[in-house]
């Protein structure tokens, strides 16, 4: 069973990077059904190097979409992508040192990452691109 499902409220209006972002989410599920599963060691620790390859290439496509355009907050989202991806590479490094083994808290981060993020901070930029009130 997901860990977290997509729905209405994670759409933000751009197409391409709802279609990123369910790509995050499908993955997230990944390592968590993994898991469940039973499953730990290499299985893990490369489905986590594939989210954080995945979300490093998901902030570069949405920090160049945020400055085609023209989004004034640009330089403050584009720091928090830097500061979540330097607290997953710290989960990532931790994941892998008790031999590829997710903690609850690891979960917990990017369900909330996923979900606050998106709702949150990336509707911002979709508004000011589509011009609509949010
Ligand atoms: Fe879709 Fe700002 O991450």
């Amino acid at each position: 069973m997901p860990i977290m499902n997509w729905d209405k409220s994670l759409d933000i209006g751009v197409k391409a990077m709802n279609d990123e972002h369910h790509g995050l989410l499908d993955i997230m599920n990944q390592i968590y059904d993994a898991q469940a599963a039973g499953k730990q060691g290499a299985v893990i620790n490369t489905l986590v190097t594939k989210l954080g390859e995945a979300c490093t290439e998901h902030f570069a496509h949405e920090e160049a979409y945020m400055q085609r355009v023209g989004y004034p907050g640009f330089s403050s989202h584009k720091a928090l992508h830097a500061s979540l991806l330097s607290r997953y590479g710290a989960f990532a490094t931790q994941i892998r040192a008790v031999g590829g083994v997710a903690s609850d808290e690891f979960f917990q981060f990017l369900k909330f990452w996923l979900s606050s993020h998106i709702k949150g901070i990336d509707t911002k930029y979709a508004a000011h691109a589509t011009g609509a009130a949010r």
